[in-house]
């Protein structure tokens, strides 16, 4: 979408404008004017009162006005949820919209993640019809101009992620996706490294190509790598890159596996993050490191009761393949710590536990230490994205003890699932700064409101962009 500043004075006889209304019909700072030529009765009629999520479109001038509710006040929130709203109820190819105007703290960012969020649609499987045209381009009347292009770059990278979480699974396959990733991180400032299954196996990463074992399309690790001049901070980027999780040979029932293409998004999300960040040109160094492969049922499937080595930490009895994530992030994370970064975040759709501690809207937060928390989680409000902090909570290690090797990969309890998955990871972390982000929840919408589009929604992207945006400001 393209987005650009325009002065009221500029607006077309034509246009769609979309403008703000309060709750008890008043007009949003900066829609008074058009508010007051819209026939009040056909708002009567319609039953628009200017509540959350209302939208109705009335005639104006030679155009169209979309008016949209923004419930009882403007907050950052009610602003991106009202643009998101409104770019889905326009009918042409571009709008012009009055919401920056209302006063709150980042309005020309709410606006633009609302617009280029919410307008977000995923049409590569649908037969070209009748729809209405996609929403190429809006005019903000009273944006920052300066602050578009920050905006722009963390919500399109978060439409990318979702549009490779969205892809199916028969098109995404690890070496699919890993063209996918290096086609759209094909800028100068990222260098992009392809590990084969060779590779892989010269590496010795055993817990990865235990779960690479059972499918037949080959396992890829990718190592993305930005590195500008002058960065003194190091960010390492893990994501699960699951490519489809059948459950393994401890098998997914039909409907736990529906979903199984998303599980590729911790992958997504931070490979599109990556992309962000080289594009705002941030001065930090990144190196993510993305371990691409399915989890199917081969005959050559890794068995319940086998042991992997990853190429560094404990070895692993894996007592049910269906916790594969924690596997290939066990070597994902020993190949991050090769190149010894300053501050580790992995992120994956780990657990259906998290889903149950903090239901689909959510994302877990697990910290090495309670300053790590706070930065992820100050990140994550400044790019208005929902994580909850959860406990590492060492008393519940001892339940990962095996028999056989040096720990096994589930702990046999319902309880705490979410707990155990991040446990077992911090075995793999290091010592150092390090965050596992667990958006089993909140990788999916389930429906389309505000700036969230039913289908994969890309959360973490723009919490990983505002932390490395901090990390890289600490430089000093
Ligand atoms: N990919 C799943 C987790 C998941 C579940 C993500 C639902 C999104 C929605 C993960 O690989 C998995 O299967 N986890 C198991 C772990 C269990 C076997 C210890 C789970 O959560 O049931
Ligand atoms: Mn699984
Ligand atoms: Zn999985």
């Amino acid at each position: 979408m393209e987005v650009k500043a325009i002065e009221k004075s500029e607006i077309a006889a034509d246009a769609t404008i979309i403008a703000g209304v309060l709750t008890g019909l008043q007009p949003a700072p900066g829609s008074e004017s058009v508010f007051e030529d819209v026939d009040e009765r056909l708002l009567d009629v319609a039953g628009f009162e200017g509540k959350a999520g209302q939208t109705l479109t009335v005639p104006h001038g030679e155009g169209v006005v979309v008016l949209v509710g923004l419930g009882d006040e403007g907050t950052f929130e009610s602003v991106r949820a009202a643009a998101g709203n409104g770019v889905r109820a326009v009918k042409t190819g571009d709008a012009v919209c009055l919401l920056a105007s209302v006063a709150v703290d980042g309005a020309t960012r709410a606006v633009v993640e609302g617009l280029v969020l919410g307008g977000y649609q995923f049409r590569a499987y649908k037969t070209p019809g009748e729809e209405d045209p996609i929403v190429e381009s809006v005019r903000i009347v009273d944006a920052e101009p300066d602050e578009i292009g920050a905006a722009l770059i963390g919500a399109e990278a978060t439409n990318l992620a979702r549009d490779w979480t969205n892809t199916p699974a028969m098109d995404t396959s690890p070496v699919d996706i890993s063209r996918l990733i290096a086609a759209a991180a094909d800028d100068d400032s990222i260098e992009v490294t392809l590990w084969d299954r060779s590779k892989i196996e010269e590496e010795k990463l055993g817990a990865f190509l235990g779960v690479a074992a059972g499918s037949d399309r080959p396992p890829v690790l990718m190592v993305l790598s930005y590195q500008p001049e002058g960065a003194e901070t190091h960010l390492g980027l893990v994501g699960k890159g699951i490519t489809f999780d059948s459950g393994g040979l401890s098998i997914k029932t039909a409907a736990l596996m529906e979903e199984m293409k998303d599980d590729m998004t911790g992958a997504a999300v931070v490979a599109a993050a990556t992309i962000a960040i080289a594009r705002a040109a941030l001065s930090l160094r990144v190196t993510t490191v993305i371990p691409l492969t399915d989890n199917a049922i081969g005959g050559n499937a890794t068995r319940p009761g086998d042991v992997l080595r990853p190429a560094d930490g404990p070895t692993i009895e894996v007592l049910n393949t269906d916790a594969e994530g924690r596997l290939i992030l066990a070597d994902g994370l020993g190949v991050v710590r090769r190149y010894e970064p300053d501050f580790i975040v992995d992120v994956a759709t780990l657990t259906g536990a998290s889903k149950v501690a903090l239901g689909d809207k959510i994302a877990a937060v697990f910290a090495s230490d309670s300053d790590v928390a706070e930065k992820v989680l100050l990140a994550a409000s400044r790019a208005g994205e929902f994580f909850w902090e959860m406990p590492l909570f060492k008393e519940y290690r001892k339940a990962l003890d095996s028999n056989i090797a040096d720990i096994k990969n589930i702990t046999g309890s319902r309880y705490g699932g979410a707990i155990a998955a991040a446990l077992f990871l911090s075995e793999y972390a290091g010592d150092g700064d390090w965050a596992h982000l667990d958006i089993a929840g909140p990788a999916r919408w389930r429906e389309t409101a505000g700036e969230q589009v039913k289908g994969g929604s890309g959360v973490g992207v723009r919490t990983l962009i505002e932390l490395a945006r901090m990390l890289a400001e600490s430089d000093g």
